[in-house]
């Protein structure tokens, strides 16, 4: 099966195809055009001018990856298209491209959940993951920790109660004047520095339930930049090394925490922040110290930050179960969240 992949939901548009067979999921094609210069000078994504891009992105992006795959359209199978959540009138971008062209070539359409999406990177080239697994999604927009029991079957443990990680790797990279998206440069200037100079708060670590707390952590950081450095230099790279560690250390004993509860068969990190190096190989190394039996997966580098690659793998899931959209009904739903 040929599974098209639409992915404009914030401020990258994506298309992939990939195949899909019984076994195995491969990539042909996986193209992200990305707008971080454009929001770069605003400090962050600026809805109005993300939507407009998608708009001028979204037909060469898509013939780029038709002439990347070697595909013609006779040949797609399925379109697969993010509705949700995420900013609407980015969002309805791909999602009325997809509908256009569903129309056109007489396609089936799948309307996936962004957040799916992101657990679903996991599958590329994996024969099976075991279930149930627990699912910790971090990006510039959820911080979550999902039980998934089986494909489409998803129970919230916990959540963040303010910021998402990401965010909150952004936020604090704005406040000592680093660019947007803040994480891998924060995460580059870390290696340099000495994670335990500064102790910042480990928000909500020693509570029972499993939710999270970033606000918090950012202010801390910002209090320090304030009082302790008004006038002087920032030691860039032990700021950097101390936020980092906090936020991995309460991401890392919350999952661990949780699949020992829910023992789960496998962890499954997901998200633009599952490309933070030392959050992935921390996160392996406690899963390996303290779950003899549980296995830890993480995503290719490339397919953790937004791109329509995993849109189409979720995709796949959806369209052997024939569980497939109506066209006609086929919206953006902004607020589209996955439980
Ligand atoms: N190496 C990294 N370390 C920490 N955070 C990262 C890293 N790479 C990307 N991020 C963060 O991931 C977030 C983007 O996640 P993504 O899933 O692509 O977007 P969205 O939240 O719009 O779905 C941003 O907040 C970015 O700072
Ligand atoms: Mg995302």
């Amino acid at each position: 099966m040929i599974i098209l992949g639409i992915e404009t939901s914030c401020d990258d548009t994506a298309v992939s195809l990939i195949r899909g067979t019984k076994n195995k999921l491969t990539i042909l094609s996986h193209i992200v055009s990305s707008q971080i210069m454009t929001h770069r000078k605003y400090g962050g994504v600026v809805p109005e001018v993300a939507a407009r891009r998608h708009v001028i992105n979204i037909i060469p992006t898509l013939d780029s990856a038709l002439r990347q795959a070697k595909i013609s359209s006779d040949k797609i199978d399925v379109i697969a298209v993010t509705r949700g959540p995420g900013l609407v009138t980015s969002l309805r971008v791909g999602v009325q491209t997809a509908k256009v062209l569903a129309f056109a070539w007489r396609k089936k359409i799948i309307g996936v959940n962004h957040m799916e999406g992101h657990i679903y990177a996991n599958w590329l080239g994996r024969h099976k993951i075991s279930l149930p697994a627990l699912c910790l999604i971090v990006s510039g927009g959820h911080t979550e920790l999902i039980l998934m029991k089986n494909h489409g079957q998803y129970k919230l443990v916990g959540q963040t109660r303010d910021d998402a990680a990401g965010e909150a790797f952004d936020k604090v990279a704005k406040l000592i004047g680093l660019k947007y998206p803040g994480g891998p440069l924060i995460q580059k200037l870390a290696k340099q520095g000495n994670a335990n100079r500064f102790n910042f708060p480990r928000p909500m670590l020693y509570q029972k339930n499993y939710d999270f707390s970033f606000s918090g952590l950012k202010t801390a950081v910002l209090y320090l930049v304030k009082k302790e450095f008004s006038e002087k230099k920032l030691p860039l790279a032990d700021i950097c090394a101390s936020f980092q560690q906090a936020v991995i250390d309460v991401l890392v004993k919350k999952t661990i925490r949780a699949a020992k509860k829910l023992n789960v068969k496998t962890i499954i990190l997901a998200g633009g922040v599952a490309a933070n190096d030392p959050l992935r190989q921390q996160l392996a190394s406690a899963v390996n110290n303290e779950l003899e039996l549980t296995k830890y997966i993480s995503p290719p580098l490339d397919l953790c930050t937004d791109n329509a690659s995993m849109i189409a793998m979720a995709g796949f899931f959806h369209a052997i179960k024939k569980d497939y959209s109506d066209w006609h009904q086929l919206e953006a739903d902004p607020n589209w969240e996955l439980v």
